[in-house]
């Protein structure tokens, strides 16, 4: 059944990790209520969610998207681009594991999930400040083995590739150009995010419905209008954090 892992927000999640914002005051009792209502809305599109503890001393834990990619055949736990998360992996690790064979990546390989992009046996590895062309080499090599090629792509002003483009049907990219080379996958179909919503290409594919922040009204219109079915959600504490709906879980059938 479709599966999804989340971990609740921590107390600490003010002082995150940021790298294209400002820091904000976060309210905290508002991102966990935010964070409550994603559980809900994945649950109620059919996954059971495993919901981790909190990682009161690690700000970024929420974000179980980062050290770790659940494939079919096998899960990857990552080197995370900054210090601060690398102790995340282990309790995520340790939760993955009933489900899925695990490998660790190695330094100096450093990598983050949500610089990956899954269409099918492709995965599009972005180049970002937190992950490197080792990182891409050893999750190339790692998956070989299991019929999956990894292919390097460039991104720019946004924090993960993820954060510019998600695959949100078979062959479908949600994307905001201005901030990914797309010609790594320009064979598959590309819907841009709507001009003003530069942030919008961070959409969360469960089953037939495409799950995003009721902050890109103008994309999720788009996408309705092009037959996809939209839920929209109240992000905005989560979103101060850098946060996007695909980085608040790990999805897969189990
Ligand atoms: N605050 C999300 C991250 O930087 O990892």
């Amino acid at each position: 059944m479709l599966t999804a892992i989340t971990r609740a927000v921590s107390s600490s999640l003010a002082s995150c990790e940021l790298s294209w914002l400002p820091r904000e005051p976060i309210d905290i009792a508002k991102a966990i209520a935010e964070h409550h209502a994603y559980e809900r809305c994945l649950a109620g599109l059919g996954a059971r969610v495993i919901s981790l503890p909190a990682l009161d001393t690690h700000p970024d834990a929420v974000f179980v998207e980062d050290p770790a990619m659940v494939l079919d055949e096998v899960a990857v736990i990552t080197t995370m681009g900054v210090e601060s998360r690398r102790g995340e992996r282990e309790t995520l690790a340790a939760a993955i594991a009933p489900f899925r064979p695990l490998i660790y990546m190695r330094d100096p390989a450093k990598l983050e999930g949500g610089d990956v992009m899954r269409v099918g046996r492709h995965l599009f590895a972005g180049l970002s400040a937190r992950t490197n062309e080792a990182g891409v080499a050893q999750l190339a090599a790692e998956l070989a083995r299991f019929g999956y090629e990894v292919h390097a792509v460039e991104l720019r002003d946004c924090l993960h590739l993820k954060s510019a483009c998600c695959c949100i049907g078979d062959g479908v990219v949600l994307v905001n150009r201005a901030w990914v080379d797309t010609s790594a996958f320009d064979r598959y179909r590309l819907i841009d995010v709507a001009p003003d919503e530069p942030g919008a290409a961070n959409a969360l594919r469960v089953g037939d419905t495409i799950v995003m922040p009721n902050a890109f009204p103008a994309t999720a219109d788009l996408l309705r209008r092009e037959g996809f079915s939209v839920a929209t959600l109240d992000m905005a504490e989560l979103m101060k954090a850098e946060s996007g709906v695909t980085c608040s879980s790990l999805l897969f059938d189990a």
